[in-house]
């Protein structure tokens, strides 16, 4: 069974994508199998990882235009990541098609 973690806050700054990489790294330290949701426009997260872009990302997942395909980033860590060339229609949709999913 699953175990979902939500890191959100208003604020810009207060270290949400910080938590998110650490605490994501410490549970695969301790043997998790951890998937990082990066639902963030600026995608600092993906970024940070160093990860590439990827075309499918949970923007054309949430649309049912392609599967939801985590992005191995290493072993046991996977990362769904947002579209990383982001217009504001786009964050708008997203954000309708993601009060679905919360
Ligand atoms: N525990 C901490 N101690 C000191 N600095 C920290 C800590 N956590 C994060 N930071 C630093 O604070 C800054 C903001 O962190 P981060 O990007 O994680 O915040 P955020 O809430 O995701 O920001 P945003 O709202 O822009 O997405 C970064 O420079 C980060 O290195
Ligand atoms: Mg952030």
């Amino acid at each position: 069974m699953g175990l979902i973690i939500s890191l959100l806050n208003h604020k810009g700054g207060v270290g949400k994508t910080t938590s998110a990489i650490n605490i994501g790294a410490g549970l695969v330290e301790l043997g998790k199998r951890v998937c990082l949701l990066d639902l963030d426009p600026q995608a600092n997260l993906t970024i940070s990882l160093g990860l590439p872009r990827f075309p499918n990302t949970i923007y054309e997942a949430l649309r049912g235009e392609s599967p939801l395909v985590p992005y191995p980033a290493k072993d046991n860590l996977d990362v769904i990541i947002p579209p990383l060339i982001f217009p504001v229609q786009k964050w708008n949709l997203l954000m309708k098609l993601a009060e679905n999913i919360y």
